[in-house]
C-alpha cells in the first residue's frame, strides 16, 4: 500500500480563504477587524519563524495583526503587565504569548493571566476545563484542533468518521497530547495514550487505526510499527541531524510509514499550516463573541470544502 498524502497546506489554505471571506463580512458589519496580538519574548530562532508566519497569515486574512517583541531580560512582573494591557485593549480579540518563554519566566502564571475569553491558544485552565467537560464556548488548542480538522476532512472524503476507530496518541503534553486525546474521545474514537513509560510501544502502535504522533523526536515511529491501512498524523517538526543542513522531519519515519499507511501527513506541509489556520479561526470566533454576533460554525465551513 502507498499512502495518500493528507495535504495540510492545501486544507489550511482553503480554510484561510473562508476565514478571509468571513472576516470581510465581520468587518463590514462591525466596522472593525478581528484583532490578534502575539507576544514574543527573547530571540529563540524557531519561535521567531513561527511568529512571523502567524503575523503574515493573520494580515492576509484581513486581521489587525500585531506582534509585541520583548527582550529576554524582561521580568515576570513586566510580562504580566503587558498581558494585562492586552486584556484591557478592546481592539484585541486574541492574545498569544509564544512558548517556550526564556528561563526565569513562569509560563503557567502568564497563561493564567490571559483573559480566558481572549485565550485563542486554548491553554488557560478555564478553556482546558471546558474542553474536558465538552462545553463548546471555550477555545481548543490550535495544533490538536488542526489535527482533528485534517482527520475529519480525510474521513469525510471516505464517507467515514472517527467513531469507534482505535486511536492512539503518542505524547501527553498540555499543548498537544492531552487535548488531542479529549478531541478524539469527543468524536467517539476508542482511545489510548502512550508516553515515555509505555511498555511495548511498537505493539500498541500496530493496533492503531488512527495514530497521532507528538513526541518531538525525529523519525521516532518506525515503518513496521504502523498498522496496514492506518491514518497517520505527524505533529513533529524536528531537525534531522543525520541529513545535510538538518532538514525538517516529523516524528514518523515517513518513507517507511507511507508503505503501510492508508493516509499520512507530510512534514513540512501537514499539521504546521493547520495550526496557524486554527489560530485565525479561534480569533475570528472570539471577535464574533466579543461583538455579540453568532460565531461561524466550523462544521458548516468543512462541508463547503
Ligand atoms: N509554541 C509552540 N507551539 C505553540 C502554540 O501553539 N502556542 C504558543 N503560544 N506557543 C507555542
Amino acid at each position: 500500500m502507498t499512502a495518500t498524502l493528507i495535504d495540510g497546506a492545501a486544507v489550511a489554505s482553503s480554510l484561510v480563504r473562508r476565514i478571509a471571506a468571513l472576516t470581510s463580512d465581520f468587518t463590514a458589519t462591525t466596522g472593525r477587524k478581528p484583532g490578534l496580538s502575539v507576544c514574543i519574548v527573547g530571540d529563540d530562532a524557531a519561535s521567531g519563524v513561527y511568529v512571523r508566519a502567524k503575523e503574515k497569515r493573520a494580515g492576509e486574512a484581513g486581521f489587525d495583526s500585531r506582534v509585541i517583541r520583548k527582550d529576554a531580560a524582561l521580568s515576570q512582573a513586566e510580562l504580566l503587565q503587558s498581558v494585562e494591557a492586552l486584556n484591557a485593549d478592546e481592539s484585541v480579540d486574541g492574545i498569544l504569548v509564544q512558548l517556550p518563554l526564556p528561563k526565569g519566566l513562569q509560563e503557567r502564571a502568564v497563561i493564567e493571566a490571559i483573559d480566558p475569553h481572549k485565550d485563542v491558544d486554548g491553554f488557560h485552565t478555564e478553556n482546558s476545563g471546558k474542553l474536558l467537560c465538552g462545553i463548546a464556548d471555550g477555545f481548543v488548542p490550535c495544533t490538536p484542533f488542526g489535527c482533528l480538522h485534517l482527520l475529519r476532512h480525510h474521513f469525510a472524503r471516505q464517507g467515514e468518521s472517527l467513531a469507534g476507530k482505535r486511536a492512539l496518541v503518542l505524547g501527553r503534553s498540555n499543548i498537544v497530547g492531552k487535548p488531542m486525546a479529549l478531541l478524539l474521545l469527543a468524536e467517539h474514537a476508542t482511545l489510548s495514550i502512550a508516553h515515555s513509560r509505555t511498555r511495548d510501544l511498537p505493539a500498541l502502535c500496530r493496533e492503531a487505526e488512527v495514530l497521532v504522533a507528538a513526541v518531538g523526536r525525529a523519525n521516532f515511529v518506525q515503518g513496521d510499527w504502523i498498522r496496514e491501512g492506518a491514518v497517520v498524523i505527524d505533529v513533529g517538526i524536528n531537525r534531522d541531524q543525520n541529513q545535510n543542513q538538518g532538514r525538517l522531519v516529523g516524528d514518523v519515519d515517513f518513507p517507511e510509514a507511507k508503505k503501510k499507511a492508508a493516509a499520512i501527513t507530510p512534514v513540512p506541509g501537514g499539521v504546521g499550516p493547520m495550526t496557524i489556520a486554527m489560530l485565525l479561526w479561534n480569533t475570528l470566533v472570539s471577535a464574533h463573541r466579543r461583538s455579540g454576533l453568532p460565531p461561524p460554525c466550523l462544521e458548516a465551513e468543512e462541508e463547503k470544502n
